[in-house]
């Protein structure tokens, strides 16, 4: 059974940790058959999936219509579930009830935004059997009260609440932290103080694993290109390619053949 140990052994082992994020059963199905370690059904399925401008618009219902997808695409993965935009603000019970559908669904553990405010939501779970992942720095559901997708604790005030923030969410049993856009050396001080994994993203090498969005490390998005996004491969061009051969063959007659048909 994929365990949130291995987070702690990589640590310790100084072996980084790669998480990608998957939101249906046929990538995750393909990312079954890869060395990730863990499959992240991230809020992010609203602006990549279902084409909105931010998160916000996720519900319990549908991360955990996306998380049922992703653990029976593939059972032997490690997988986190986002809780949606305030669902670990409206209280322990309201919190718990997110988390343990998410659970049911199939993840092995619970991602959370933020941490002042509801640190004692997340010892509440993480003391009722629930592993939670934090996320600090650039926390989409914040978006609005950040005035647009920035990079985060510039400053020193801010660093130092980053840093306070990341030995609370340690203190109260997070088993790993994703450090989202913020300076590469305050996220390196920042894994060096912290016994658990922090996991970035537009956070510099110096964590101890790294995330990103399947489709961003892919190409499926020509248009967004931040720039802490490498493409691995040219998947817009791929998936385009293919489907201009089928309408090809389509046109010409050529598809299907007798061999494609009963
Ligand atoms: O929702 C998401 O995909 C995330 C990652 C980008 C960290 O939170």
């Amino acid at each position: 059974m994929p365990s949130i140990r291995e987070f702690a052994t990589a640590k310790s082992a100084g072996r980084k940790l790669v998480v990608v994020t998957s939101y249906d059963a046929w990538s995750a199905r393909l990312l079954a058959e890869t060395p990730v370690d863990c499959l992240l059904v991230g809020d992010s399925a609203m602006m990549v999936v279902h084409g909105e401008r931010d998160t916000l618009g996720a519900t319990t219902e549908l991360m955990v219509l996306h998380t049922r997808a992703v653990a029976k695409g593939a059972p032997d993965k490690l997988i986190v579930a986002d809780m949606p935009f305030l669902a670990a603000r409206k209280g322990s019970a309201h919190a718990l009830d997110c988390a343990a559908a998410l659970l049911r669904a199939g993840a092995h553990a619970v991602k959370i935004e933020g941490a002042r405010g509801h640190l004692d939501v997340i010892g509440h779970l993480v003391e009722s059997g629930i592993p939670v992942m934090g996320h600090l720095g650039l926390t989409p559901q914040s978006v609005h009260a950040f005035g647009g997708f920035k990079v985060q604790a510039r400053e020193t005030a801010a660093a130092t609440q980053l840093r306070e923030d990341a030995a609370a969410l340690e203190a109260v049993g997070a088993f790993a932290i994703v450090l989202e856009c913020i300076p590469a050396k305050l996220a390196g001080a920042v894994t060096a103080d912290l016994r658990i994994p922090t996991i970035g993203i537009g956070a510099g090498a110096d964590c101890d694993g790294q995330v990103l969005v399947l489709h961003d490390l892919l190409g499926f998005n020509p248009d967004f290109k931040p720039r802490f996004v490498r493409r691995f491969a040219d998947g817009a061009a791929t998936v385009q390619e293919g489907v201009k051969r089928y309408a090809a063959a389509v046109q010409k007659g050529e598809f299907p053949q007798a061999k494609e048909s009963f």
